[in-house]
């Protein structure tokens, strides 16, 4: 009797076993521009959109609703986006398959400080207008892209990111990165190098951070980085104070025009490389960036109260894109309700109040 209950345990340890080792070798590793979708990522969206939303109903009880992140905005700008001229075929699609000229507006902010003397990242988010094609999400002719100050994300992924969210809410982020039975030191790490004093975000590097198709084949992926080739730089010793970014954007455009040059990464090796781990950098010297386009920024007067505010009402989301750019990767997939929502909501929440103000008032 006791042999006969060993031999049907064994036989079901077997089965698990090769059930397992099927389902691992079918899985296998991932291939080049190849997602991996968590079987929980809706409902991690759900729950990180509640959550998200309920922070800045917290933040911002009276008074203008800000974005959650890249909240204080030092700048909206009109601009040109140039794509450039011979681009190698494996590069000539979507957006730059046609050199040319597009017009562009591009907006800077701080990640999380008001004040522009403390350490911060910054963000700078680019609508490329005049694109021919359907948008995967939002009106189509427009193009946008969603750029930090450090190539990684301080999460890896949608479940990380959320974790990150629900220490936020509760008012204990150290936990987030301390917590014993889910500690997250790497996310610790990349927001101390990415965190810095800055003279002008005119002068900096931007990343993507997270990947982007190129082109219809599913096998094609790249991150987006754009970099400052402007021949003017702000000085460092300049006068520092609560809004020293704003004057030295303003000082910069007096002098010289802007300058950035737009580059691709191509993704060359999907384990090195991955499209699933927003904390990884992919090396360059495996896959350098390259330039397809020109962004110019002259001068112009982004201080008047009008320009701030239709600023603040601007969207960007990754998903405005064509399907040739489509965002890949957990985090962005996230992102699309995400922003669309925030947006949605924070749009609704100060006409709301601003209207309230007005009609008070009369
Ligand atoms: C799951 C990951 C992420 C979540 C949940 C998230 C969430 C948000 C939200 C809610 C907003 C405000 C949207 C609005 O009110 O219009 C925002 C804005 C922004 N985020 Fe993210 N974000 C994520 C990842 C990233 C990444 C990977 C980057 C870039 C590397 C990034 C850069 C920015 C920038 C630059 C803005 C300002 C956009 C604008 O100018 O309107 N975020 N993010």
């Amino acid at each position: 009797m006791l042999q006969n209950k060993t031999k049907l345990l064994l036989m079901l340890a077997i089965l698990f076993c090769a059930g397992w080792m099927v389902a691992a070798w079918s899985a296998g590793d991932p291939g080049l521009g190849e997602e991996r979708v968590a079987d929980n990522e809706d409902q991690i969206q759900k729950q990180m959109l509640e959550l998200i939303k309920k922070i800045s109903e917290q933040r911002h009880q009276e008074g203008i609703v800000r974005r959650f992140n890249q909240g204080k905005g030092l700048g909206c700008f009109d601009a040109d986006f140039r794509v450039s001229e011979n681009l190698p075929d494996n590069l000539r699609k979507g957006l730059f398959s046609q050199p040319g000229l597009h017009k562009a507006m591009v907006r800077f902010a701080n990640a999380s400080e008001m004040d522009d003397r403390e350490k911060d990242l910054r963000g700078m988010s680019v609508k490329v207008f005049g694109v021919a094609g359907k948008s995967l999400w939002g009106d189509d002719g427009a193009q946008d892209f969603v750029l930090n100050s450090y190539p990684a994300l301080f999460a890896a992924d949608p479940e990380d990111f959320l974790d990150f969210v629900k220490a936020t809410e509760q008012d204990r982020v150290w936990w987030y990165f301390f917590n014993p039975l889910n500690s997250h030191l790497q996310s610790l790490w990349v927001l101390y190098k990415a965190r810095k004093k800055h003279a002008s975000p005119f002068d900096l590097q931007y990343w993507s951070t997270t990947p982007y198709r190129l082109g219809l084949e599913k096998t094609a992926a790249v991150k987006y980085s754009v970099k400052s080739c402007s021949t003017y730089q702000s000085s460092a010793s300049g006068n520092v104070h609560e809004n020293h970014l704003r004057d030295a954007m303003q000082k910069h455009l007096q002098n010289a025009p802007v300058c950035f040059d737009f580059m691709v990464q191509l993704q060359t090796d999907p384990e090195t490389m991955p499209i699933e781990d927003a904390q990884v950098i992919w090396d360059e010297e495996e896959s350098p960036f390259q330039k397809v386009a020109t962004l110019t920024i002259q001068n112009q007067d982004f201080t008047r109260g009008q320009s701030v505010s239709d600023c603040e009402k601007l969207s960007f989301n990754p998903w405005q894109s064509l399907a040739e750019h489509q965002p890949l990767g957990g985090i962005n997939r996230v992102r699309k309700h995400i922003y669309a929502q925030m947006s949605e909501f924070r749009n609704r929440t100060n006409e709301q109040r601003f209207v309230s103000v007005s009609t008070n008032s009369n």
